[in-house]
């Protein structure tokens, strides 16, 4: 909470203050509150590390105050911090991403973005021809997925640049890196109370490269899914997405007519939660994007089929 310190008592073993919010002052034990330095009222950094004080409050005061002017992104040195904003920004698309191509972290003029670090990582690889690693961390619903597949969507623009495609245009092999997202979403996410699209699962995903800077291949390795989880849910979470997108959206046929004859609440891998469907989300929609993820990743009809009649 920032506040002005109006009078120092006992040799600084309690103090008065004013806060920043208004209020009468108040006076507090210094050995029973933190209290830091604070920077000037309203200075904000795009680096945590220029903050004149850097302290844990004045990091939070710096986020929040950027956080509030829509800034979601700051760096902590070659860190880049990052906000959930919970609604869409419009930071986001190929004229931004334009913006950071060449550019260091930290250019002048540059708003802190995940497509410099995207651009820092692409660029370690291309000069050095050594791998660069780009690790998120967060607890769940902070949003790493979401960043994660900004940054894969810019790579894969990046790396098509330099093939001279005409601007909207992916290749082949981008788009199908792309949809692998929704394909992993499918059969690992699930709405829990934290998050409605939360990742049971960890990835790791290794993108590879031409000399030239093109993206030549992808290899994606999934760690420790929460397998519990198709057997028992607790309300108000679901099930694995897959399901009632199958349920939704699959064909009589590959249902089989007892599973086309039922609906999630007679189904008892979904019905141990009362939470069937989710505000603003399709199943029906979703399963044919998934299905469509598979067509596009060059999974056959019948393995496509095969896929729906074992699930
Ligand atoms: N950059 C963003 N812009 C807009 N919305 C976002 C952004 N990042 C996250 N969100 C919102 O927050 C939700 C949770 O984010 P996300 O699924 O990425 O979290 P997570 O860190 O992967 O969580 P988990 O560990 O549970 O998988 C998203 O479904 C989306 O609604
Ligand atoms: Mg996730």
């Amino acid at each position: 909470m920032p506040a002005v310190v109006t009078n120092v008592q006992q040799n600084g073993a309690r103090v008065t203050v004013r806060r920043a919010q208004g209020g009468p002052e108040e006076t507090l034990d210094t050995s029973k509150h933190d209290i830091f330095p604070a920077n000037v009222q309203g200075l904000t950094t795009n680096d945590h590390c220029a903050l004149i004080h850097l302290n844990e409050p004045c990091v939070l005061e710096n986020s929040k105050l950027r956080f509030l002017r829509d800034e979601i992104y700051t760096y902590t040195g070659k860190i880049l911090v990052a906000l959930n904003p919970f609604g869409p920004l419009p930071v986001y698309g190929e004229s931004q991403m334009a913006t950071y191509v060449d550019k260091e972290i930290g250019a002048k003029g540059l708003s802190p973005h995940l497509y410099a670090m995207g651009e820092a990582a692409y660029k370690h690889v291309k000069r050095h021809k050594s791998p660069s690693a780009l690790v998120m961390s967060g607890e769940s619903g902070a949003g790493k997925t979401e960043t994660t597949k900004h940054l894969m969507r810019y790579l894969a623009w990046r790396s098509e640049r330099v093939c001279g495609k005409a601007v909207g245009k992916l290749g082949e092999l981008a788009n199908a890196i792309l949809s692998t997202n929704p394909l992993l979403e499918a059969f690992g996410n699930a709405k829990t109370v934290r998050n409605n699209n939360s990742s049971r699962f960890g990835k790791m995903m290794r993108l590879h490269f031409e000399q030239n800077g093109s993206v030549s291949g992808a290899v994606i390795k999934t760690y420790l899914l929460e397998k519990s989880r198709a057997v028992a849910i607790t309300n108000p979470e679901r099930n694995y997405h897959i399901f009632y997108q199958l349920v939704a959206g699959a064909s009589a046929a590959n249902k089989g007519p007892l599973l086309a004859s039922l609906t999630p609440d007679g189904l008892r891998m979904l019905n141990q939660s009362q939470c069937i469907s989710m505000p603003n989300i399709s199943d029906a929609d979703a399963f044919g994007e998934t299905f469509g993820a598979m067509q596009k990743l060059g999974v056959n009809q019948r393995a496509q089929d095969e896929t729906a009649i074992i699930l």
